[in-house]
């Protein structure tokens, strides 16, 4: 057994478990919960809670990693390892009673941005899906559902035009910005989702079902898990500069694919 997969399957331990709790917990937010600030309540408590399941077993289990999580900060270790962790992916369709929401737990050695990591493992798990997609570094990805797991690919072909995902900022600021680039993007679109959860996309991207991907301004524990199941289905991921706002753009498909985008992007050349 390699480190990477030791690490994997341990993230696919503690995600489950995760992804029950925050369950439960919606359909108890579901029943005690009338008004939309209540219920804004429950799911910061909720985020928080996951996180803290989440940060105790890993703790338990590698007691020398670092952790660092969206909810409650960075602790340095002494392994080299450091666990990057987002508790529920897609808050606000978690809050709303969407589906698509995910727990992120991925493990990473070197910095804290995409561009300085090497991660070694990384587990997307969906619990309102039932899905659970998951990736050890050099051992490919996969996606566990109750029928079974399947190995993981990039689509690279796209006769009907490209199946693409993106999402915009909280910040009102950036929305015209964003609109701007979905613009620039759409002449190569078949057609474009908004799916809420930027583990999700990813994972979508890695299966197949999503050929491509892009969104500005994620945060470390939105793409370190999801960036590594991209990469060992086949894919690539690629960061461009901040924008006036200091967000990076990130962009994930089939490597022609992704440069494609990213020509859209930079100049809305066609492509
Ligand atoms: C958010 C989701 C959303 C994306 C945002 C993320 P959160 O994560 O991934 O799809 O558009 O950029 O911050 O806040 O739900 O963990």
């Amino acid at each position: 057994m390699s480190l990477e997969r030791d690490l994997r399957d341990l993230a696919r331990d503690v995600a489950i478990d995760a992804g029950d709790l925050a369950q439960r917990r919606r359909a108890e937010g579901v029943r005690v919960a009338a008004s939309k600030s209540t219920m804004a309540d429950i799911v910061t408590e909720a985020d928080r809670e996951v996180e803290a399941l989440i940060r105790a077993r890993l703790a338990e289990e590698r007691p020398d990693d670092g952790f660092l999580g969206e909810e409650s900060g960075t602790a340095s270790g002494t392994s080299g390892v450091t666990w990057v962790v987002d508790p529920i992916d897609g808050t606000v369709n978690y809050a709303s009673g969407m589906p698509s929401y995910a727990v992120s737990i991925a493990a990473v050695r070197g910095g804290e941005t995409l561009a300085t990591w090497e991660a070694l493992a990384g587990v997307v798990r969906a619990p309102a899906l039932g899905e659970t997609y998951l990736a050890a570094r050099g051992d490919g990805a996969r996606v566990e559902t109750e029928s079974g797991s399947d190995a993981l690919r990039v689509a690279t072909d796209f006769p009907a035009g490209t199946l693409l995902a993106t999402g915009f900022g909280y910040d009102p600021r950036t929305h015209q910005g964003d609109i701007d680039t979905v613009r620039r993007v759409m002449p190569i679109a078949r057609d474009v989702r908004r799916i809420g959860a930027a583990a999700i996309d990813l994972s979508y991207v890695a299966a197949g079902r999503l050929d491509g991907y892009f969104e500005r301004g994620l945060n470390p524990w939105d793409l370190a898990a999801g960036a590594l199941l991209v990469e060992e289905a086949g894919g690539s991921v690629r960061e461009l500069p901040e924008d006036g706002f200091g967000r990076r753009m990130t962009i994930a498909g089939h490597a022609p694919l992704v440069d494609r985008i990213a020509d859209r992007i930079l100049d809305g050349a066609a492509s």
